[in-house]
């Protein structure tokens, strides 16, 4: 599909889907694994499950270590997954290397964090996005069409005028400029999907506004998907329409952005959130999250993910928890009556709400633990997009 056609088809159209995407990465064997009969691996991703959609932004939050690269790698078809599926307009695909490949990135194109490592330092920003339209057959036939090509992605990502970047070294470039033209380099492929994974957590502060409002703009002139890996759950009220939460390999809880971030239901959720009520947060380091993982009310660590707790996996360090859920997994439960937002949490079980009302007994409830959260609107109105 070209430029014109891409922008020219229906928004809100599922372009690529992750059902029940999983990765198991394998653990060096010990002497004691050879006698054990499942051997040890890390379950880095469990069961995801998610729809990018074109004209959207879909973010991914979640601390260091909860599986979102391994999704973006995942969806990039960089790893083999252990389960699950990967549709491209509803077609399952599973390429390794090749034509295949080649055709499916030239589809959905994957912007790394950190972008003096993506761009080769001894080749000029002229050299990477023509290499980028060769390969993916976008340069045109004549020298002319190439100039014409090149000045149009420069312009695109505004870094103008195009001259006068064209021959210069990533070195030369700021933070922001060498993110630019690895998404003008991501551009030269003309993709229906962009993965962003932490595009903007390595630039300065001053100019990550600027690169998310680029995004922002791509998404709508060219009817991009885009997924947005971040720390940062504030960004992702700024900029996506979507918000999925992960932890530790798992989808907790997902819904549109502005109810996701004001009207969080997970238990992990509501902890990011608290840690960020700062609007000026868009402009702060993306450390939050972790930071506020620490502080989790005295609760402590991410679990081992070669050993994940049985269950649900926020259970050694959610205040709520209950019995049950030190063993049966929280499906996905509808929230409230907004559409679309749901939680994997005991919590939100009808018969757990039951169990909760004035004057029935809760047998399996601990009653040292807090009562659930109320399940109200919040009142505190963070509004990053006054940010914009
Ligand atoms: N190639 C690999 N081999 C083994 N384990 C891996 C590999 N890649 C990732 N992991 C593990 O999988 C888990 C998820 O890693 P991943 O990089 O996807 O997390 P993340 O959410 O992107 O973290 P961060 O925010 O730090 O980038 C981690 O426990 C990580 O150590
Ligand atoms: S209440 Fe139970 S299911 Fe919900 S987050 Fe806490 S431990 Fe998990
Ligand atoms: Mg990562």
């Amino acid at each position: 599909m070209t430029l014109s056609e891409s922008a020219a088809a229906p928004v809100n159209e599922v372009v690529l889907e992750a059902a029940g995407l999983t990765k198991h990465f394998p653990v060096r064997k010990r002497l004691r694994d050879f006698f054990s009969r499942t051997p040890a691996v890390v379950h880095a991703v469990d069961d995801v499950s998610f729809a990018l959609r074109r004209g959207q932004v879909t973010a991914l939050v979640g601390e260091s270590g909860s599986g979102k690269s391994t999704v973006a790698r995942l969806l990039a078809q960089l790893y083999p997954r252990t389960a699950g599926d990967i549709r491209l307009h509803g077609r399952s695909t599973r390429v390794r290397g090749g034509r295949a490949f080649r055709a499916y990135v030239r589809r959905v194109q994957l912007i790394l964090q950190d972008p003096f490592a993506s761009l080769n330092p001894v080749h000029t920003v002229r050299y990477h996005l023509t290499r980028s339209l060769r390969i993916h057959g976008n340069a045109g036939r004549t020298a002319e069409d190439l100039d014409r090509a090149l000045a149009d992605l420069l312009t695109r990502v505004r870094l103008t005028p195009p001259e006068r970047f064209l021959d210069v070294f990533p070195h030369e470039l700021s933070g922001g400029q060498r993110q630019r033209v690895a998404i003008a380099r991501a551009l030269g492929a003309d993709p229906e999907v962009l993965l962003a994974d932490e595009p903007v957590s390595m630039l300065d502060v001053s100019i990550r506004l600027g690169v998310l409002n680029l995004l922002q703009d791509l998404k709508e002139r060219l009817n991009l998907a885009i997924l947005y890996i971040t720390h940062d759950i504030a960004s992702a009220r700024y900029f996506a329409d979507e918000t999925i939460v992960m932890y530790a390999g798992r989808m907790v809880e997902g819904g549109d952005s502005e109810t996701v971030t004001q009207n969080p239901a997970h238990p992990y959720t509501r902890l990011l959130t608290e840690s960020a009520p700062d609007p000026e947060r868009i402009t702060g380091d993306g450390a939050g999250i972790d930071e506020a993982a620490g502080k989790d009310r005295g609760q402590g660590e991410p679990p081992s993910l070669i050993s994940p707790p049985a269950g649900c996996r926020f259970h050694p360090r959610c205040p709520h928890a209950m019995r049950r859920c030190t063993a049966e997994l929280p499906p996905r439960l509808t929230v409230g009556d907004r559409p679309g937002h749901w939680t994997a949490c005991w919590l939100y079980d009808p018969a757990t709400v039951a169990a909760d009302a004035p004057g029935s007994a809760a047998p399996d409830a601990d009653p040292a633990v807090p009562p659930p959260p109320a399940l109200v609107e919040r009142e505190d109105t963070a509004t990053l997009g006054e940010a914009r």
